[in-house]
């Protein structure tokens, strides 16, 4: 059965060339079986017409906050009701800057300060407008009282400029309704999750870096997301695509990591340290290219702050996951570090040229905890990381039960 199937879904859609993308959106919806009532606000009716989208919806679309007709049929007040979830895709700077001051001056503002639905944004914008610090502060006040923002992503925009600002595609906004709406085990949990490499500078063209990919990180974020959690993805140079859903933050170096950790590590159910994470980083970063004068040199290394060993000697620290690569003796490696970083569980994995692990596709696991270990068998890393998951979370809700 489909999931979305009878759900009653208030879509808004807001002023941005994404709009267009709005209708593909209603499409994907009503093939669902969902029931979609849009919203468009006067910006939006610059890019897709109400005749388009009460076509492809099957409803009148609803525009005015003072419109006796629709009034007298279905009241704002008890559209707001009506709703199961709201979601605003495009939502554009404006709308999270009115929503993020309580603004009721149009009739979506109203709504979703009316509403006791889910509300749940997809922002498009400019790049730059994205990283303002204005939409910055707006965006984490709404993740504070509780509105869930899905992407933007990163890439080619209408504008000419490359960056984050992209709508999420109609098919991964659809997919993440599918799994907002199923009750996995880990719905509503906050999960922390780092993936991929660092790199730490030599100079302006040179660093130090290894070679995760990030693969394996990436595939848990998706795999925590189907299980319902809401994932804030810290993510170290690699190519990879954000899973639907996951809110990704980008860093470099294993220093900008900690911070982007430490920053969202508040009122987080479970970290998880997937990431390839540089111990040591040069002692000084050249400012220029650093030219070839003789026939040795020294690189002096500092060490870095351990991340996942910071994260679980916080007061609160929330349930805490390690990886462990090892190229050899990879249990009882990984079980040192366990105690040592006083983890709740980590995950050994050999690594090297002739193992899984890094730059692979499949990987193999044994993930170890206080009194027990189950070995995970070579596979792609999408199963390996939902069996992961199943395990984490099932640790999870036992946790106090210990
Ligand atoms: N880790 C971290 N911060 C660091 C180094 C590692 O958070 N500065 C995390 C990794 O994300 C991983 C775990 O610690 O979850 C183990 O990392 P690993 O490099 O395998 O082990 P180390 O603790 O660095 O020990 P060693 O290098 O001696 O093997």
């Amino acid at each position: 059965m489909n999931v979305l199937a009878g759900k009653k879904l208030l879509l808004g859609v807001t002023g941005g060339i994404a709009a267009y993308k709005s209708v593909e959106l209603v499409r994907l919806l009503r093939k669902s079986a969902a029931e979609v009532q849009v919203v468009l606000t006067g910006a939006a009716s610059q890019f897709v017409t109400p005749m388009t989208l009460q076509a492809v919806s099957g409803r009148p679309v609803r525009q005015d906050l003072f419109d006796p007709a629709h009034e007298a049929a279905m009241g704002h007040i008890e559209l707001a009701r009506w709703a199961d979830l709201v979601l605003v895709a495009p939502a554009s700077a404006s709308f999270m800057a009115r929503l993020a001051n309580g603004f009721a001056d149009n009739l979506l503002s109203t709504l979703c300060l009316a509403t006791a639905a889910p509300i749940v944004l997809a922002p498009a914008m400019n790049q730059q407008m994205w990283q303002n610090a204005a939409t910055r502060d707006n965006a984490s006040l709404l993740v504070r009282r509780g509105v869930e923002l899905w992407g933007p992503a990163s890439g080619d925009q209408a504008c000419g400029e490359v960056g984050p600002g992209r709508m999420l595609e109609p098919e991964a906004l659809l997919s993440q309704l599918c799994s907002r709406f199923t009750q996995g085990p880990l719905a509503g949990v906050r999960v922390l999750l780092t993936a991929g490499p660092t790199r730490e500078p030599l100079d302006p063209v040179r660093f130090i870096g290894n070679r995760s990919s990030g693969k394996m990180g990436f595939a848990l974020a998706r795999a925590f997301t189907g299980a319902g959690a809401r994932v804030e993805l810290i993510a170290g140079p690699v190519t990879l695509d954000t899973p639907a859903g996951v809110e990704r933050v980008d860093v470099e170096t294993a220093g900008e990591m900690e911070q982007a950790v430490m920053a969202r590590v508040k009122g987080c159910d479970i970290f998880v340290g997937c990431a390839a994470v540089a111990d040591y980083r040069p002692d000084a970063v050249a400012d220029q290219k650093i030219k070839k004068n003789s026939d040795r040199m020294e690189i002096r290394l500092v060490r870095n702050a351990d991340i996942l060993a910071g994260v679980a000697a916080l007061p609160d620290a929330p349930f805490t996951v390690g990886f462990a690569a090892e190229t050899q003796d990879p249990e009882e490696y990984a079980e040192k570090k366990r105690i040592a970083k006083r983890v709740n569980m980590i995950a050994a994995n050999l690594v090297g040229a002739r193992q899984g692990g890094f730059e692979r596709d499949e990987n193999a696991l044994t993930l170890i905890w206080d009194g027990g270990r189950e070995q995970l068998p070579m596979t792609d890393k999408v199963s390996l990381a939902e069996k992961l998951v199943s395990l984490i979370a099932e640790h999870y809700e036992n946790r106090h039960s210990a």
